[in-house]
């Protein structure tokens, strides 16, 4: 059973489709990444998740329930962090979260201490929060999701408003959940908060699913090769002459071109077949970013 699936997901506001037909299906205990750049429709998917407004067309399943028909049951196994969390200011952290745990319905002081535990905020829980700098609030934000200890836990660019010290720790706490067992859906706009720490990641543009992968996946695929050969200028030469080796070139000493197939195992059979027995072959990184600008950027009418 997933964590959360969505179904034919749309969303309209007027004649704008701000959510256009999304399928996702995030696994249980998985970090999973929800990029897309600002206005893709993140935000919107993630309301409808947590039932917050109503889906034009399509359903939204968590854990196994649909969202609409079984909210009582489902919320309380849900955290979330949508957008900058709403904070009583002239509060300390911990009365926030008491405040707050009494609208959720028994929350005990004990777990109120594991949660300051868990975000970083024990040495200064009996502080007002209008003293609290950015990324302090926003770890309480993640607090307060985390009170009912949720199975399920969406995070709406939770990494907004950080410094870069302040994204590593957020980075290393939702790791820190994802061990434990629990799902972790994050969204950004930002590809590299989103890298290091996703196992899988969709990738969303004008409201609809342009990718959903494995990071590692992504990174590799439409990628080149790296050919080293004693002669790279007559390899560049033969590359151009097969209609996959157009964009081939030699960049110091090594050979960069892509495959027949797109797998390093036809590339190597097609060196051997034509004479070029190659020392190293390897598969080229792609910047993450770059990936995302292509699939992101809108095609040339
Ligand atoms: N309440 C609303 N009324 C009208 N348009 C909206 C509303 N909320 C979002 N939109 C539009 O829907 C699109 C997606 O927005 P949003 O989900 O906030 O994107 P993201 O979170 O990815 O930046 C945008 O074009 C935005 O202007
Ligand atoms: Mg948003």
């Amino acid at each position: 059973m997933a964590a959360l699936q969505t179904r034919a997901l749309s969303k309209s506001y007027g004649s704008r489709l701000a959510v256009d037909r999304l399928d996702l299906e995030v696994e249980r205990a998985e970090l999973f990444g929800f990029l897309g750049p600002n206005g893709a429709g993140k935000t919107t998917t993630i309301r409808m998740a947590l039932g917050l407004i109503a889906p034009t067309n399509g359903s939204v399943e968590i854990l196994g329930l649909d969202v609409r028909r079984h909210r009582s049951e489902v919320l309380p196994r849900v955290g979330a962090l949508v957008e900058s969390p709403a904070l009583y200011g002239y509060l300390s952290g911990r009365d926030n979260l008491r405040v707050i745990g009494s609208q959720l319905g028994r929350v005990s002081e004990k777990r109120i201490d594991e949660v300051l535990e868990i975000v970083g905020l024990k040495g200064r829980d009996r502080d007002r929060v209008r003293t609290y700098s950015m990324g302090m609030k926003q770890r309480l934000g993640l607090g307060i999701a985390l009170l009912n200890n949720p199975e399920l836990l969406i995070l709406d660019e939770p990494a907004n408003g950080l410094d870069p010290a302040g994204i590593v720790e957020m980075r290393d706490l939702l790791r820190n959940l994802a061990a434990e067992g629990k799902t972790v859906f994050i969204s950004s706009h930002v590809l590299s908060e989103v890298q290091q720490i996703c196992t899988r990641v969709a990738i969303i543009n004008h409201g609809r699913l342009v990718r959903l992968a494995p990071v590692a996946e992504l990174l590799q695929d439409g990628g080149e090769f790296e050919v080293k050969v004693d002669q790279p200028d007559e390899l560049v030469a033969a590359l151009k002459r097969q209609q996959w080796g157009g964009e081939a070139r030699s960049e110091d000493g090594l050979v960069i071109t892509a495959a027949p197939d797109g797998r390093g195992r036809s590339l190597i059979k097609f060196l051997v077949d034509n004479g070029f027995t190659p020392d190293a072959v390897s598969a080229r990184h792609r910047d993450l970013e770059e990936i995302f600008l292509t699939l992101t950027e809108d095609p040339v009418k």
